[in-house]
């Protein structure tokens, strides 16, 4: 290779680097603003938090299914469930204080960097799925190419577009008994749709007819929302390459990954639960999952 050329990809390199670098800085310092000037919080305000893939949108549906007649026509999700940290890009900022309590954000942030005392819905999801997920997500939605392996390799290392799911994780395994947090799990939503709907009434002081919960249970399942993709889908257009709305399961991760890449995220999932003071109390399991169950 010449050496104008190895020059050449160190600039483009470094020209990256900058650029994620940049990126971040604005993305922080916007969340930092549109907390301090444009958020005004009310008592009942709900926060649904997730890392990215585990089940965000679906809560989202919950809490509009919970609150309204569930009419199915509005132009998008986050038109009525916005987007805290991205509040200064919200097409309608005076909708966003005009609408009816209890309002709910959806949210990727740490919880530190949320308002005090807000109650806040927490969805965790095993890892390998996020994992799958995240993948097709930049594939589909985002319209980037790529291989399976080269990005378990860069979600291993912390360096895909949503951040770390490990360090995400860290940050909220410590809050998931604080009494404003309600820590639930993508599988067990999933598996009890009817159950989590009224966790999560009961929770957030949401009073619930028992002759909605057909209603609810029914246009929070996969199926409805699927056939409703172009109100979640975040292109605010019609897919392309396939649909936000994917698959929706639990356990995708565990037959898509090979064994190596099973064990490598095993291996990370293990270190993490070392470092939260999870005791073990089974033998190393590929599952993952059972290395969250356990106390910390
Ligand atoms: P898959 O890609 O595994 O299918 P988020 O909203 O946080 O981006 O999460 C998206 C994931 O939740 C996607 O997972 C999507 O299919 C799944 N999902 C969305 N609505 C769902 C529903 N009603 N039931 C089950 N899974 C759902």
């Amino acid at each position: 290779m010449s050496l104008w050329r190895r020059t050449l990809e160190m600039s483009i390199g470094i020209l990256k680097i900058l650029e994620r670098l940049l990126r971040s800085i604005r993305l922080s310092l916007q969340q930092r603003l549109a907390s301090r000037y444009l958020y005004k919080p009310r008592p009942d305000d709900i926060f649904l938090v997730t890392f990215p893939k585990s089940g965000t949108t679906l809560m989202q549906m919950m809490l509009y299914q919970l609150t309204t007649r569930g009419e199915m026509d509005f132009p998008h999700i986050n038109s009525i469930s916005p987007w805290y940290e991205f509040l200064f890009e919200h097409p309608d900022l005076a909708a966003v204080e005009s609408s009816p309590s209890p309002r709910f954000f959806k949210s990727h942030l740490p919880y530190e960097q949320l308002p005090r005392n807000a109650r806040l819905i927490y969805v965790a999801r095993d890892v390998r799925d996020v994992a799958v997920s995240s993948y097709h997500h930049q594939r589909i939605v985002m319209g980037m190419g790529g291989e399976l392996e080269p990005f378990l390799d860069a979600f291993l290392a912390d360096r895909v577009g949503f951040g770390s799911w490990f360090q995400h994780m860290e940050l909220w395994w410590p809050h998931r008994n604080d009494p404003n947090v309600l820590f639930l799990r993508y599988e067990e939503i999933i598996a009890d749709l009817a159950g989590t709907v009224r966790k999560v009434a009961r929770f957030c002081g949401i009073p619930l007819d028992e002759a909605d919960l057909p209603r609810i249970v029914e246009r929070c399942g996969f199926e409805f929302m699927k056939r409703h993709n172009a109100k979640f889908d975040p292109r605010m257009r019609r897919a392309e390459r396939g649909q936000f709305i994917r698959k929706g399961e639990a356990g995708e991760g565990r037959s898509v990954f090979t064994p190596e890449q099973n064990r490598r995220l095993a291996e990370r999932m293990e270190k993490l639960a070392r470092k939260l003071g999870c005791v073990e109390t089974e033998e190393l399991d590929p599952l993952l999952r059972p290395r969250l169950d356990c106390e910390g």
